[in-house]
């Protein structure tokens, strides 16, 4: 599990329009500075390693962040950063190199599609995109290709623009990309539901065409797909956090530090502008008020596809309230559904479709109940070596916002 070291908060150089850190900024807890040695005892705590994440780290001063990778590589061996890539420059690349950075860049497509990504007029968003786009080509041509985390949204996958963003996919899989995570939109507050989230038809019919897409590349993929087919047949020890039952309150997959030090949790669950201190330990009520919760109550009671999807990120809970199932259930619902036909016509058993399904579940719910939790093939080895409650440790799930982020699992 790879901690996530935010020396400057949420400031970033853009303002995309759909940030799930708005509520943060919009609440003025942007940090002015950070310290050094705080954050790197704090990162020691953890554990270590980490990826530099932010807001946008590459408002970090240049000399500090040699200082932060030079002790990750000495430390660890390797270090991260997750960036919207528009300020790399010759320095950081050759620090890229240096520090062996896993680099991940978040773009949602070429020219306009990008424009969302918003950096305060028309001319210098355009401008701010094709300078990542430069980003991406140059690491793919230095042979450190950068994963991609892409969101899917109305300035992006409208029918009308999908198949320019398939397109450039597939230019991006000719330059050497192989790894893409698509976000569905987490919507925060209704002005940015209006403006920018798709239908829940329009993002079927995107999520399922990049599933398509995907049968025709040969070596680019996108992790949301293998995470649910994996999901479906129960081997879901490497899934991302949003199918592994996170606690709001502590979101196992997410260590943060802050600029101080201060530990903190995934900025996904922060709607109320407030970095409330991690709690100790792990709960798991939503999970078993969802599965005994009626569908038309916001709960998952019934669902056959549970013990996948658990209701998924509580951070795009209905309302922004953790303990309803997440808004897309119709994006997750239907996908598990279109997952599963081919499974079947391909003469697999997914685990939707398979009486052991119940058994899982009251496996689920008896770890729950313990307050513990386990991936679906933690929860079989759990059974099949009689059940012992002491030696659960929580499993399952790296962060969605960083791509290359390894399990805990
Ligand atoms: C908050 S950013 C921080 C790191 C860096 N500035 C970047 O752009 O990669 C982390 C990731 O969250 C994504 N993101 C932000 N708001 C989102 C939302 N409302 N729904 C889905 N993804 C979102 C961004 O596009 C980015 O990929
Ligand atoms: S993105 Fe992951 S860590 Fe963050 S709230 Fe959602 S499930 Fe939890
Ligand atoms: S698909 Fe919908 S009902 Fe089923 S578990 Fe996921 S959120 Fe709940």
């Amino acid at each position: 599990m790879t901690v996530e070291l935010r020396p400057t908060g949420v400031a970033c150089n853009i303002q995309c329009q759909y940030c799930y850190q708005n509520p943060i900024r919009d609440a003025d807890n942007v940090p002015r500075s950070y310290d050094l040695e705080a954050m790197k005892a704090a990162v020691e705590r953890e554990g270590g390693p980490f990826t530099v994440f932010g807001g946008e780290p590459l408002l970090v001063a240049e000399e500090d962040l040699e200082t932060l990778w030079a002790w990750g590589l000495e430390r660890w061996g390797s270090n991260g950063i997750q960036t919207n890539g528009v300020l790399i420059n010759d320095n950081h690349v050759r620090m890229f190199h240096q520090y062996k950075v896993e680099v991940g860049i978040s773009i949602d497509g070429p020219g306009e599609l990008n424009d969302v990504r918003w950096a305060g007029t028309l001319e210098r968003t355009r401008e701010d995109t094709a300078r990542t786009e430069a980003a991406i080509e140059r690491l793919c041509r230095e042979g450190i290709p950068p994963s991609l985390i892409v969101t899917l949204h109305r300035g992006n996958a409208t029918s009308d623009k999908l198949p320019a963003l398939q397109d450039w996919f597939r230019r991006l899989e000719g330059m050497g990309i192989t790894s893409a995570r698509l976000h569905d939109l987490e919507v925060e507050g209704d002005d940015v539901g209006a403006a920018y989230a798709l239908s829940h038809e329009e993002n079927m019919a995107a999520f399922t065409s990049f599933a398509a897409l995907e049968t025709e590349l040969s070596t680019l993929r996108f992790d949301v797909f293998d995470d649910m087919r994996n999901l479906l047949v129960g081997n879901d020890d490497q899934t991302t956090c949003v199918w592994n039952a996170c606690d709001p309150y502590t979101t196992r997959a997410v260590r943060g530090v802050e600029g101080t030090g201060q530990s903190s949790n995934c900025g996904r669950t922060n709607k109320d502008g407030i970095d409330f201190v991690k709690a100790p330990a792990e709960g798991f009520e939503r999970y078993l008020a969802l599965y005994h919760t009626p569908q038309e109550h916001g709960g998952c009671s019934g669902c056959r596809f549970f013990i996948m999807c658990k209701g998924q990120c509580p951070g795009t809970a209905i309302d922004g309230d953790w303990r309803n199932r997440t808004r897309d259930c119709e994006l997750w619902k239907g996908m598990f559904r279109h997952l599963e036909e081919g499974m079947l016509d391909a003469g697999m058993q997914p685990l939707s479709a398979s009486p052991e399904r119940a058994q899982i579940e009251g496996a689920f719910l008896d770890l729950w109940s313990a307050g513990r939790s386990l991936t679906i093939a933690g929860a079989r080895r759990w059974m099949n070596e009689g059940r012992d409650l002491a030696a659960v440790s929580a499993g399952g799930g790296s962060h969605g916002d960083i791509p290359h982020g390894d399990s805990d699992a």
